[in-house]
């Protein structure tokens, strides 16, 4: 099977020039792991600078976290439909995105699901975080499905984002023990203190060149 290098030459890395990779950044939330990606490229951990901010919802808390360190932050309406983009929207991100010159996006708790127009348009360069160890719990608030059914541990993977709902290669994982204490916010609070280690690392490999894709496995180059 043919190993791709993910981020191959059409994409710059950090040692083809001083020209930092510009990363693009959509939520629908607080942002947290927007604030986690965010510091970790400014403290230089990971070699992108976020350059645009985009977010389905007017007033989200991760336009304010941007706005705050200074990121070009904006709400771009997302149409008539609650679970995807409507294709105008979904063109509209992709155009913001590509005038801000952003070459990598990441989904940090964005909660659409996004279609060819915009894949094709970063191909195999949009990563998202999903807070359980997929495949287990898919979808909407994995860490309530994860306590729901009882597992004794979950945990946080960051995948890259294919046309299916969570189905991506994973590119990282970790798991988070569930104690017998735990309520839904005490578990997804310790999934979320994964979140921010686990997404900067793996976006500063895979933007660095570290990794190669085989099939579905996301492995380190060797
Ligand atoms: C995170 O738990 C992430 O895994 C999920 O949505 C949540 C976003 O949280 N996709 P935040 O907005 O980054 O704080």
């Amino acid at each position: 099977m043919r190993a791709v290098r993910l981020s191959e030459n059409r994409f710059k890395t950090m040692d083809e020039g001083s020209k930092k990779i510009r990363l693009g950044v959509l939520g629908s939330g607080k942002g947290s792991n927007f604030a986690a990606i965010a510091d970790a490229c400014a403290a230089g951990s990971v070699p992108a600078e976020v350059a645009l901010v985009l977010s389905d919802v007017e007033g989200a808390g991760i336009l304010e976290k941007a706005k705050a360190r200074g990121i070009e932050a904006r709400c771009l309406p997302p149409g008539r439909y609650r679970t995807r983009l409507e294709e105008a929207a979904e063109r509209a991100y992709v155009e913001a995105l590509q005038a801000a010159g952003v070459e990598w996006v990441a989904l940090a708790g964005f909660m659409r699901i996004l279609h060819r127009t915009f894949l094709e348009a970063f191909p195999g360069r949009v990563v998202n975080i999903h807070p359980s160890l997929l495949p287990a719990f898919p979808g909407l608030e994995a860490w309530r499905q994860a306590l729901e059914y009882g597992v004794k541990v979950t945990g946080v993977t960051v995948h890259l984002v294919d046309q299916g709902v969570d189905t991506g290669p994973i590119v990282a994982q970790e798991a988070v023990r569930v104690e017998d204490e735990d309520t839904p916010e005490t578990l997804h609070a310790r999934i979320q203190e994964v979140e921010h280690r686990l997404y900067p690392a793996a976006l500063a490999d895979l933007i660095s060149g570290r990794l190669e894709i085989r099939g579905r496995r996301v492995v380190r180059r060797g």
